[in-house]
């Protein structure tokens, strides 16, 4: 099974970049930038990563990110990361990118995108890997704030297929941003959103109904609502699911009570992910082989889970037909 899964052309639809900072990676960069770092050893970051709930993450996630200072920097951290996901048969990523939190430190967002797309184009050239960016609003900070990146973001919009709404989900529904969302869509961009993580399935309704998503991030929770079940499965909608993100974050007690059969079993469009890996305990491959252990899963479903992200991706016609046909090559 390891095999047949490490060589099924994989496409991943809900990576944070800034959440593939390696221990490693963040030991190196606090060196080269003379940062003092909370953590003295790789195992003494590792052991901070016991989260309770998604703030608990975020405030770790934030807190490791400081590291990232130079357009090197960011270009080093998304390498790490395409290297990777490139040896565990990973062939496309679209990756939420925090610019806010950067912004907040004094970082230009020239530096931020500067660093990504050099590593991009590196991945694509060198490694066959295709990518695209997805600008994402840090739903706990003002919808004004969020306006006044998109609008700086303009002079760099050919980078991005789309924005998106990452960070502390509970309290910040997503009508808070129905204006930033509107304005994103009259741009040009598309709009994906997380909803239905810690968020209830009404954050669901309204990351379609108002901001007109093309796509659901994590949507787990539309499980409690069996109209809205229907609704999704009736309209094809996405969801980019994580499963090994829900279980680190306590969404769901273990892997074995994931809701992920339940949602297939529904006809719902589902999609494998990783979201975090650096912090949820591994990458994409690892997502698929723990649903294989805990649901025994066969080659059958997860091609379909693969063709489904490379359906949904953000990418050209001619990459998507060659990796559909890809996958339709593989004898299993
Ligand atoms: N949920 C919400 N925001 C995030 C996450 C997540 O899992 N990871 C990084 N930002
Ligand atoms: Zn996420």
């Amino acid at each position: 099974m390891y095999n047949q899964l490490l060589r099924l052309p994989k496409a991943e639809l809900h990576l944070h970049i800034e959440g593939t900072l390696t221990p490693e990676r963040m030991m190196s960069l606090a060196e080269r930038n003379g940062m003092p770092l909370r953590y003295t050893s790789v195992d003494d970051i590792y052991a901070a990563y016991e989260f309770t709930d998604l703030q608990s993450f975020l405030d770790v996630y934030f807190q490791g990110m400081q590291v990232l200072k130079t357009a090197q920097d960011f270009e080093d951290l998304a390498m790490d990361y395409f290297e990777l996901a490139h040896s565990e048969g990973v062939v496309h990523i679209e990756l939420h990118v925090d610019p806010q939190a950067h912004l907040a430190r004094g970082i230009a967002l020239e530096t931020v995108i500067e660093g990504l797309n050099r590593a991009r184009s590196r991945a694509q050239r060198e490694l066959d890997l295709s990518s695209a960016m997805i600008l994402a609003f840090l739903r706990d900070r003002p919808a004004e704030e969020a306006a006044e990146l998109l609008e700086s973001t303009i002079p760099y919009l050919e980078h991005f297929a789309a924005v998106g709404l990452d960070s502390a989900e509970l309290g910040h529904p997503p009508s808070k941003f129905r204006q930033v969302f509107a304005r994103a869509a009259e741009l040009g961009l598309a709009r994906v959103a997380h909803a239905g993580e810690e968020g209830p399935p009404a954050y669901i309704y309204e990351a379609l109904d108002i901001l007109d998503v093309e796509r659901i991030d994590h949507g787990v929770r539309c499980m409690e609502d069996p109209a809205l079940v229907e609704r999704l499965r009736d309209e094809r909608r996405v969801l980019t699911v994580c499963p090994l993100s829900n279980v680190r974050l306590k969404v769901v007690e273990r892997m074995e009570d994931h809701p992920l059969p339940a949602m297939l079993d529904a006809g719902l469009m589902l999609t494998l992910n990783s979201d975090d890996p650096s912090y949820f305990g591994g990458g994409l491959l690892d997502n698929y082989l723990a649903c294989h252990q805990a649901f025994g899963w066969d080659m059958v479903v997860f091609k379909k889970l693969a063709r489904n992200a490379l359906n949904a991706a953000f990418m050209s016609e001619a990459r998507r037909e060659a990796l559909l046909a890809r996958m339709d090559a593989l004898s299993v």
